[in-house]
Order: structure tokens, then C-alpha cells, then sequence
């Protein structure tokens, strides 16, 4: 039996013998003294093996990284000058009477505490990966999350009820992945893209108060944030509004906060709506870290003889704002040129900006290739509306509003995060969660020419805009939030329909025919007409919320066993093909022109 983790041997052992298990983290032979790092899930230990101690010292010898070893000695007062205070055991060390090796290791590929690995390496060798002390905290932070989360959640009377994973396509808005069914030849399941569909049912079966810590799936292109399969903190809950419903879930969030990191987030969370979060950051996610914002200025650049600017101002689908960059002035021509650069990529077909030299001497004072486009009274009044000071800079967007919103919203980050942000205060690091709420019900889609569902079909108008639905879709707003930490989305949920009526009149609003309604929804408009309760609910990425909490840029880096971003596991090399036999049972054959694109 081990005594303690080996991270955990300290002061309170002196003297005693404890018999250690662990991983040799590092051997260093000291000229007759070999010094081990033992390594557990909890930390390092310092064992130290004398050469009179032949039979030891003899294995010592023998010992290399990543042997699995146990250790028994004596545990004493590390010398004056040799203590470690990054160590929780930095005081202490082990003096070796016995040491068995349980199993060797072959050479690993990589140094563990090699802080330039590349992820290729590291997801082709996770498990050795996982061993990394960094990994191993991450993972031990998310099990803190769940527990907590199950905790919160188990007190206030949810019920933690499974949902299928072999199931029909849900309406989440990505591709399925699907499954071929071998008992039914050409029909297939789809894994849930959420248990949406089910937890409303299970509201309507009476359960009241629903979660589920869950898988689900997404076939969409992967970024930083989004992994093929994620985890979701999924909950539906009955009778309540939706100011009730955020406050048990933000209630959660702050009990997950102090009780993991001992952080106090505010109660209550501030709360925004979705047009405001647009209008003045530019984004449904604001990082309100970050203190640059948005200034719409149309109404005063209507009539200035510069087409980049008149254009927008006057089409009521465009937008033209101005973003006031504080001590802005000092920022060398190389740097608005790279900022140009990088709104290119969200489609901005400029950046045009003014250097504010002097606020009070217009047009003298400012110093920009577009002042002498733009007439004086246009001039000043944009000077008041941003405020602009003396060594201030002032950045424009022009563009169809989704164009100027993605592109000044992410440099608006790109600023606030970068050197310049955070050293001319820019940028207040801490915790800055936020509610959006009042999303617009849908979005039109340009490509298809046609209105889709901005949450998911079965999220409730406000009250009052049902009448709206069919004559005005764009005015609809939802009883639809999100919650953000830190400009990223950890969570999103509605108030759902509860009524036959109003969710035929969403489809319609929709172009879902009634027979396409009932093909793929009908088994959910029946349950609601067996007095379906007002209900409601929320799903949170657990995987973002542990990567925030764990100060880490990738959830791929909270999550054991991930995708690269082209959606393959590089340590078990899936997907792969399958053979024949495989195909045959379930019915497919695989194209061949298909397979040599890839
Ligand atoms: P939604 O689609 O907003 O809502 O998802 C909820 C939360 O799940 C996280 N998330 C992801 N995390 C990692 N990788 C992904 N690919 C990914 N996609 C989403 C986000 C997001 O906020 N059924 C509804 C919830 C409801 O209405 O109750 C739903 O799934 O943090
Ligand atoms: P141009 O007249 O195209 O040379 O542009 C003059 C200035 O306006 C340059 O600084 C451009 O970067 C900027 N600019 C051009 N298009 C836009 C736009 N859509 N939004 C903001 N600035 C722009």
C-alpha cells in the first residue's frame, strides 16, 4: 500500500517511512548520489539514493524517465539551499531503502516538460501527453466542475435522466454524424446533435426538473472552441420564466466558480440584450475584458463626397461605425496596415482611420488620407460622438452590417488584447460574465433565401410577437440567452413552445411544411398536446467553461482524448475504413471517386 501520492509527501512525514508509486520524472546522477523525481497525478518528490545502499543504488543506476518504480525511505529535511518552494513536497525528501522497478519504459518521444511540443506530437502520443502535469491539473479541473455542477444541480431537485445516443437527426443547425442501420438497409440513425427534442419530452412525461452531463455531436468545421464531439451541461426545467431559469443557471456558474477556484463572480450577472451586445461591441460574445467600443455614425456621413462611407451610411442593410482607440496615435503605420490585413479576413475591404493630433483644430488637427472626403460638421460630430481625445486614433468599418460587425467586433479584441491594449489599459483582466438575451428569432439566409430558426424551431417568441411570426419574422425576438464568459459563448438555452398552435405557426414562419413538420417533428408535436407544461432550459459547453476556468486557448486541451481540427484522432488513427464484410451487413458501398479525392 502507498503511503501517500508522492506530490503529497511534506513536513507532516518527517522521519517517518513511506513507501511511494509513481513515474521517474527525471534521474540526475550526482557523482555517486542519484537524485530521482518520482511523479504521480499529484505532483513530484525528491528521492535520493546513496551508494551505500548497494542494492538500491544498483537499480538506481539502471532506472530511466518514465520507469514505473516504487519507493520506500525515510522522509528528512531537504538541506539548507536545496528547497523547492514550486513543490508542495519542496522541503522534504525521500532517502531510499528500497526501490523496485514494476516496469520499465522504452526512451518516450518527446521530454515531458518540453513546453515546444507541437500538438501533432502531442495527440500522436497523448498518452505520454496526458502524463504532463499541466494535462493531468486540466483534467482534474474539469472532474471538479462536473462534481460541482452535479452537486449544484442534484441540490436544487434535478433529476440526471440519459438520452439516447442512437437517435434521429435533431434540429441543431449542423451536419449529423450518422450511423447505418444493419437491421434496416439504407436507413441510418443520427447521433444527437443536443437531447433538445428529449428533454422537452421528458418535461411533457412530468419529470420538472431534467440534467445531463452529455455527448454530443457536430459535423462542422472545427476551430479552437468546437470539437466533432463535446460535452454539454444539458438541463430543461418546468414552470418557470426565463429570468427564473438564468438565475438557477447562473446560481450554478458562481457555485462552480467558488467552489472550484474560490473566484466571486457578481450576483446577479449583468445582462444585455443581443441588439445592444451588436451595436456596441459588435459581437453576441463581447469579451467585455476589453473596453474599446463601437460608435455608430451613419446618420452624420449620409452626404460626405466618399463613396467607402456614403454608400453604407445610406443603404439601411450596411452599417458604418467608428472605434475610438485610446493613445491609439502612437501606433506605427506597420501595425494599422497589419490590422487592415486581419479585418481583411472577415471580408472588410478597408480599414480607414484618423490620427486625432489635435481634437479641438478641425480638419488641422487630424491626420488621415480620408479627412479632405469628409466635411467639417461630419468631422466634429464624430470627434464628439467617440469622444476623441488628443493621441487618440479612430478606426472606421463600413460595410453590410454583418461584414462591419464580424470585422471591427474581432479587432476590437485583437486591440484590446494585444501588447499595446494591455500596457495603455485597454484590457482589464478577470472574470466578465454577461447574459445576452433578446436574440432576434431568425436570420435570413442569403444564399438560400430563407429565413432559419437563429436558436433551434421550438424556442418561444417574446410574448406579444407571435402576431408577427408570418407578416414581420425579422422583428421577432426570442425568449432566447446565452451566457458569455470572457467573449466566449459557454452556454445557450430557451424558453421552448409549448403549444401546438404557436409551433405550427413557427414552422410555417419557417417554410416547414406540415408534412415535413410532422415527418421529422411529429413524434414532439404529439407529446405536446398531452398538456405539455411551460417549460424551458439552457445546455452549457462544459469543455469551453473547463478551458476558461483552466486559462488554457484550446478545449482540445481540457479533453482526454480529442479531434485535430480536421476531425481525426491521431492516437487511435480514426475514422478509418472498415472492410468489406463491415460495409456489406450494413449496406453501403463506398464510392471509389470519393475516396481518391481524399
Ligand atoms: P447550443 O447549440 O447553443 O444549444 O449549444 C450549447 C452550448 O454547447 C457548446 N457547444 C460546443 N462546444 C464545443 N464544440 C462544439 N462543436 C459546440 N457546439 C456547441 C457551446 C454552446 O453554448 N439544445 C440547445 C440548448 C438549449 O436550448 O437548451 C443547444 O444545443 O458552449
Ligand atoms: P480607398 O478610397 O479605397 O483607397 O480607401 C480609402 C481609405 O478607406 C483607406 O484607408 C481604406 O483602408 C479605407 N476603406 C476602404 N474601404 C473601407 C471600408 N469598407 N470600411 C472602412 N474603411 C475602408
Amino acid at each position: 500500500m502507498r503511503t501517500c501520492y508522492t506530490g503529497e509527501v511534506n513536513k507532516n512525514y518527517l522521519d517517518q517511512q513511506v513507501s511511494l508509486f509513481g513515474w521517474v520524472h527525471r534521474r540526475r546522477d550526482h557523482g555517486g548520489v542519484i537524485f530521482i523525481d518520482l511523479r504521480d497525478r499529484a505532483g513530484l518528490a525528491q528521492v535520493v539514493v546513496n551508494p551505500d545502499n548497494e542494492a538500491g543504488f544498483a537499480i538506481a543506476e539502471r532506472i530511466r524517465n518514465e520507469f514505473c518504480i516504487r519507493v520506500t525511505g525515510v522522509v528528512r529535511q531537504r538541506p539548507e539551499g536545496t528547497i523547492n518552494p514550486d513543490l508542495a513536497s519542496g522541503e522534504v525528501e525521500v532517502v531510499c531503502d528500497e526501490i523496485e522497478i514494476l516496469n520499465p519504459s522504452v526512451t518516450p518521444a518527446f521530454q515531458l516538460d518540453d513546453d515546444n511540443l507541437s500538438e501533432t506530437t502531442r495527440l500522436t502520443h497523448r498518452v505520454l501527453d496526458l502524463r504532463r502535469p499541466q494535462m493531468q491539473q486540466n483534467l482534474m479541473l474539469r472532474h471538479q466542475v462536473s462534481r460541482q455542477v452535479r452537486n449544484f444541480l442534484d441540490n436544487q431537485g434535478f433529476i440526471d435522466i440519459e438520452t439516447p445516443m442512437l437517435t434521429r437527426s435533431t434540429p441543431e443547425g449542423a451536419r449529423d454524424y450518422l450511423v447505418p442501420s444493419r437491421v434496416h438497409p439504407g436507413e441510418f440513425f443520427a447521433l444527437p446533435q443536443s437531447p433538445q427534442l428529449f428533454k422537452q419530452m421528458l418535461m411533457v412525461s412530468g419529470f420538472d426538473r431534467y440534467y445531463q452531463i452529455v455527448k454530443c455531436f457536430r459535423d462542422e468545421d472545427l476551430r479552437a472552441d468546437r470539437q466533432p464531439e463535446f460535452t454539454q451541461i444539458d438541463c430543461e426545467t418546468s414552470f418557470l420564466n426565463e429570468e427564473q431559469i438564468r438565475e438557477i443557471f447562473e446560481g450554478m456558474v458562481r457555485h462552480v466558480f467558488t467552489s472550484v477556484l474560490q473566484v466571486e463572480l457578481p450576483d446577479p450577472f449583468p445582462c444585455m440584450t443581443w441588439h445592444e451586445a451588436i451595436r456596441r461591441f459588435g459581437s453576441d460574445k463581447p469579451d467585455l475584458r476589453v473596453s474599446l467600443e463601437l460608435v455608430d455614425v451613419d446618420d452624420v456621413l449620409k452626404d460626405v463626397n466618399f463613396k467607402v462611407f456614403a454608400g453604407p451610411a445610406n443603404d439601411p442593410a450596411s452599417r458604418v461605425v467608428a472605434m475610438r482607440v485610446p493613445g491609439g496615435g502612437v501606433l506605427p503605420r506597420s501595425e494599422i496596415d497589419a490590422y487592415t490585413k486581419f479585418v481583411g479576413i472577415y471580408g472588410a475591404k478597408g480599414l480607414a482611420y484618423i490620427k486625432v493630433n489635435d481634437a479641438t483644430t478641425i480638419p488641422g488637427g487630424l491626420q488621415s488620407p480620408i479627412v479632405k472626403n469628409i466635411h467639417d460638421d461630419a468631422l466634429k460630430a464624430i470627434m464628439e460622438r467617440t469622444q476623441a481625445q488628443d493621441g487618440d486614433l479612430i478606426f472606421f468599418g463600413a460595410d453590410k452590417a454583418s461584414i462591419v460587425n464580424d470585422a471591427m467586433g474581432a479587432l476590437r479584441v485583437k486591440i484590446g488584447h494585444s501588447d499595446f491594449g494591455r500596457e495603455n489599459g485597454l484590457f482589464h483582466d478577470g472574470w466578465k460574465p454577461l447574459w445576452v438575451v433578446d436574440f432576434p428569432m431568425f436570420e435570413y439566409d442569403e444564399d438560400e433565401r430563407r429565413w432559419f430558426a437563429a436558436h433551434h424551431p421550438f424556442t418561444s417568441p417574446k410574448d406579444g410577437h407571435e402576431d408577427r411570426l408570418e407578416s414581420d419574422p425579422a422583428s421577432v425576438l426570442a425568449k432566447a440567452y446565452d451566457m458569455v464568459l470572457n467573449g466566449w459563448e459557454i452556454g445557450g438555452g430557451s424558453v421552448r413552445i409549448h403549444r401546438a398552435d404557436v409551433q405550427e405557426k413557427v414552422f410555417k414562419a419557417l417554410n416547414i411544411s406540415e408534412e415535413e413538420a410532422r415527418e421529422k417533428f411529429g413524434f414532439l408535436l404529439d407529446a405536446l398536446q398531452y398538456g405539455a407544461p411551460p417549460h424551458g432550459g439552457v445546455a452549457f459547453g462544459l469543455d469551453r467553461l473547463v478551458t476558461i476556468m483552466a486559462g488554457a486557448d484550446s478545449i482540445r486541451d481540457v479533453i482526454a482524448f480529442p479531434k485535430t481540427q480536421r476531425a481525426q484522432c491521431l492516437l487511435t488513427h480514426a475514422p478509418s475504413s472498415v472492410d468489406d464484410k463491415q460495409l456489406r451487413e450494413l449496406h453501403i458501398r463506398v464510392r471509389a471517386a470519393d475516396i481518391k479525392i481524399e
